[in-house]
């Protein structure tokens, strides 16, 4: 990738490439932001769309929820996981299948994909064992975070098999390689793609700043800080398990400092670690094979 500003401003107009927010996306997005909305009108959007139906339906019935007897409706589903909930997973997913299409050779969307399940596990995980109010929308967060590396996919897949092979080589961080080669930050493109679809604050901050340092998160962020670090520190849990595949293989040191963002301690991660595992490897089989 040549180290040109050239690059970034002509990736940055490529941006405008990416279609607009899926329809079903967009008008969940609507009722997220709309109180007085209901588990009927999230029925009958949904029912729109069989494919996006069939992939919820994987995840719902994945063991990660374990719905007993699972569930072979959307309003069901709605009865057993909330309207909040449900929401947020249909919102996430129209997303991730935006960018599902057109295989790229060299690079394994699947194991990309798994990173993003493993990350929104960990996230919704991690926020229900410090009772965050809304685990729901820490697991869209996850699912969403690197969504600059799936538009850089989609819209320049050489530069973000380039910066990958590089960061192998050099046992560095996707992100600090991305620094080196003065390319487009994946958390900038993401940012602006969250920005242009007007998703709801808290995923456009964690996909923008996900990779900040948490002093300054802590900083500049206010309350979104404690969202934000709860997905840093699923995505470094991911990273250091080799669950999927989320551009490097560097291993991350979690500090017990950035834990205390959260009120957590080593204790309190290394019980969490077992069971965001076990939710991943026992859901994303199954709900990749829908992808
Ligand atoms: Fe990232
Ligand atoms: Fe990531």
């Amino acid at each position: 990738m040549p180290d040109t500003g050239q690059n970034y401003d002509s990736i940055i107009k490529k941006l405008g490439e990416i279609p607009t927010l899926p329809l079903v996306a967009a008008k969940v997005n609507s009722l997220l932001n709309d109180p007085k909305s209901n588990s009927q009108e999230i029925a009958e959007i949904i029912k729109q769309d069989q494919a996006l139906t069939t992939k919820v339906l994987k995840l719902i019935n994945s063991p990660y929820y374990s719905i007993p007897g699972g569930v072979t409706d959307v309003q069901r589903a709605c009865a057993f996981l909330g309207y909040n909930t449900l929401a947020q997973i249909i919102l996430g997913l129209s997303i991730f299948s935006l960018f599902a299409e057109n295989p790229v050779v060299n690079f394994n969307l699947k194991e990309f994909w798994k990173h993003a399940l493993a990350v929104a596990i960990g996230a919704e995980t991690i926020a229900k064992k410090i009772s965050y109010p809304r685990p729901e929308e820490c697991f869209t967060a996850g699912l969403l975070h690197d969504l600059g590396k799936a538009a850089m996919y989609a819209i320049s897949p050489d530069d973000l098999i380039d910066i990958s092979k590089t960061a192998e080589r050099d046992k560095e961080t996707f992100f600090d390689t991305e620094i080196k080669m003065n390319g487009v930050r994946h958390t900038i493109l993401g940012g602006l793609l969250a920005q242009r679809w007007r998703l709801p604050l808290v995923l456009s901050t964690a996909i923008r700043t996900h990779h900040i340092h948490y002093y300054e998160r802590v900083k500049m962020l206010g309350d979104l800080a404690r969202p934000v670090t709860i997905v840093s520190v699923a995505n470094m849990i991911a990273h250091n398990n080799r669950l999927g595949f989320g551009g490097d293989s560097k291993p991350r040191i979690i500090e017990d400092s950035e834990l205390a963002v959260l009120g957590m301690g080593k204790n309190g991660l290394q019980a969490v670690i077992p069971v965001i595992c076990k939710g991943v490897e026992s859901s994303a089989r199954e709900f990749l094979r829908s992808f």
